[in-house]
C-alpha cells in the first residue's frame, strides 16, 4: 500500500473509474484513490503509454488498475468502457468525471469546432459517464460492506464555473454547465443513495496551464490572483477527491468544493473597493 498520500485504505474494495487519468490532475487522482484502497480504471483518450505508466505506478505500490481507452463524448466508446470495467470487476462504486480540455481563443475568433469540442468533452462527457454509472448504481443498490452510498460521482469543475474568463468562452460555458448538471443529478439521484458532488480547482500546476506558471514573470502574475500565494498541486485535488469518495463525506451531496487557495475570493479587492 502506498503510504505517501493517505495512511488509511478508506476505499478498500471499491472500484473507481477516473476519466482523463493519463496526465495532470486525473493521473494523481487515480494514484491517490488506489493508495486509499480502490481499484482504478485509468481512462484515457490518447497516449496509451502515459496511461500505462499510471497503471504501472499503482501496481508497483501494490494496487490494482486497468487502462481503458475511450473518448468520453462518444456514447458507444463510453458504453464499451463501462462494459469492460464490469467484466473485470463486476461493478463501479466511484466515478470521477475528470476529462477536460481547453481550446482558447477570443470570442470573435473562436471556431464552432473548438466551441463544440470543448463542450463535448467537458460537459457531454460528464453526462454520458454519469448516466452509465448511475444506471449501474440503480441496478445494484447499496452494498453496506463497501459504502453507505450506492455510488459516488465526483465532477471536476473549475473556479471558472463562477469566475468569467475572457478568451475562454467555451471552457467557462462548459464548467458553468458542469455546475448545474452536478446539482441536478445530485437532486435527482439522492433518493437512490447516490451522492454527486463537484470539485472546482483553481490554478493547479499541470500541463493544461503551464504557460501561466512556467516563467517567473508568469508565476508572479498568477500569484496575484491567489490570496493563499501558492499554486496548487494535483495532490491538493486528490485529497479532496478521496474525501468526497469516502463515507467520511456521506452526508455531502450537491456540493461544490472550491480547492483554489482563495482564487474565488475576489483577490482584486484585497485593497480598495
Ligand atoms: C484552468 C487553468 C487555470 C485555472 C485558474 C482551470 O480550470 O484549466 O488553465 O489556470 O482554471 O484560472
Amino acid at each position: 500500500m502506498l503510504m505517501t498520500h493517505t495512511s488509511e485504505p478508506i476505499l478498500q474494495g471499491q472500484r473507481a473509474l477516473v476519466t482523463g487519468a493519463s496526465s495532470g490532475i486525473g493521473a494523481t487522482v487515480a494514484k491517490m484513490l488506489a493508495a486509499a484502497g480502490a481499484k482504478v480504471v485509468v481512462n484515457y483518450a490518447g497516449g496509451a503509454d502515459r496511461a500505462q505508466a499510471v497503471v504501472d505506478h499503482i501496481q508497483a505500490a501494490g494496487g490494482e488498475a486497468l487502462a481503458i481507452r475511450a473518448n468520453v463524448h462518444r456514447e458507444d466508446e463510453v458504453e464499451a468502457m463501462f462494459a469492460q470495467m464490469f467484466e473485470a470487476w463486476d461493478s463501479i462504486d466511484i466515478l470521477v468525471n475528470n476529462a477536460g480540455l481547453q481550446k482558447d481563443a477570443p470570442l470573435v475568433e473562436m471556431s464552432l469546432a473548438d466551441w463544440q469540442h470543448v463542450l463535448d468533452v467537458n460537459l457531454t462527457g460528464q453526462f454520458l459517464c454519469s448516466r452509465a454509472a448511475a444506471r449501474e448504481f440503480f441496478h445494484r443498490g447499496v452494498v453496506p460492506e463497501l459504502s453507505r452510498a450506492a455510488g459516488k460521482i465526483i465532477c471536476m469543475s473549475s473556479v471558472h464555473d463562477v469566475i468569467p474568463w475572457a478568451g475562454h468562452a467555451n471552457y467557462a460555458a462548459s464548467k458553468g454547465g458542469v455546475s448545474l448538471l452536478m446539482k441536478t443529478m445530485a437532486q435527482e439521484l439522492a433518493p437512490h443513495r447516490i451522492r454527486v458532488n463537484a470539485i472546482s480547482p483553481g490554478a493547479i500546476k499541470t500541463p493544461i496551464n503551464s504557460a501561466a506558471w512556467m516563467t517567473p514573470e508568469a508565476e508572479a502574475e498568477l500569484l496575484k490572483l491567489i490570496p493563499y500565494r501558492r499554486i496548487g498541486d494535483p495532490e491538493d485535488i486528490g485529497r479532496a477527491v478521496v474525501w468526497l469518495a469516502s463515507d467520511a463525506s456521506d452526508y455531502v451531496t450537491g456540493a461544490t468544493l472550491y480547492v483554489d487557495g482563495g482564487m474565488t475570493l475576489y483577490p482584486g479587492f484585497e485593497q480598495g473597493g
